[in-house]
């Protein structure tokens, strides 16, 4: 296979990268896709660092082992941790974190809002990141959502899970944007763009930062620069891998509006210790 026709990974603790597959399946529809999310072991913000460095690590040796020529780290718990879970991988690497903070620090406002998972929150990497390269702004972060990834993984459609949804989100942003008045909102766990609608709808007017269409933006530019682009002109395809429930993975990609889904099969997952 050219370099070219070779797939771009995408993967994520469960079906957050979906988030990201969507903004690169509008902007680069004839590529082909393939994805990973490891259902077994999700939320990994609740993990300690060195269990979610060894998860990590083995999604990006499946990436690897099936010459993505490009991988998208749609977690944002990753992607706080992206410089030690690399080893070994030769295809460039985009990560949620950086293309989140990049978006946030160009907007011209004063008060950036991020909510995210307890591990992205404790890292304090967005307040870094931000500020390093729009030292003006100030950041605010929510306490760090514990379940709220989980939540929306299992809730989709439901109407009963997404009132729990809704109640988790109130918690995380009632007082950033009531309170502290933030201008707009990183949206730091790729599960939350998923229930966009549910936060547009809970706060009106409030802007929302995705950090998948910078992923996707950044992706796209590498792609021209180095024409690696796919050559097909058909849509391209979209491959999904799971250890979690495979039919929950399919329901989940169909919910969202993905497109083009070749497959989706069970890979076994890691053991931890
Ligand atoms: N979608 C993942 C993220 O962006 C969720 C992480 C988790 O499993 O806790 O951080």
């Amino acid at each position: 296979m050219s370099k070219q026709s070779a797939p771009i990974g995408v993967l994520d603790s469960g079906i957050g990268g979906y988030s990201v597959v969507k903004q690169v399946q509008k902007l680069l529809p004839e590529e082909d896709l393939l994805y990973f999310g490891d259902g077994a072991h999700i939320p990994y913000g609740n993990h300690a660092q060195e269990t979610i460095v060894a998860m990590a690590r083995y999604m990006f040796r499946f990436m690897e082992e099936r010459g993505v020529k490009a991988l998208l780290v749609a977690c944002n718990t990753i992607s706080c941790l992206v410089d030690r879970c690399g080893e070994g991988v030769s295809c460039p690497v985009f990560n949620a974190v950086k293309a989140g903070a990049e978006a946030a620090a160009r907007l011209e406002v004063d008060k950036v809002g991020v909510i995210s998972t307890v591990f992205t929150h404790n890292s304090r990497i967005y307040p870094e990141k931000i500020q390093a390269l729009s030292p003006k702004k100030v950041v605010v972060l929510s306490c760090g959502c514990p379940d709220l990834a989980r939540l929306v993984e299992h809730s989709l459609g439901d109407p009963e899970g997404m009132a729990l949804v809704e109640d988790n989100l109130r918690q995380e942003l009632d007082h950033m944007v009531l309170e502290d008045k933030v201008d707009c909102c990183v949206l730091g766990c790729t599960h939350y763009p998923l229930v966009g609608d549910s936060i547009h709808k809970l706060y009106p007017g409030l802007p929302l930062i995705d950090p998948a269409e910078e992923m996707a933006r950044a992706l796209k530019e590498h792609l021209d620069r180095e024409k690696l682009g796919s050559p097909q002109a058909s849509p391209g395809a979209l491959t999904i891998y799971t250890t979690g429930d495979t039919e929950e993975y399919a329901l989940r990609a169909s919910q969202v509006g993905l497109g083009r889904i070749d497959k989706v099969e069970y890979y076994p997952p890691m053991e931890l210790l």
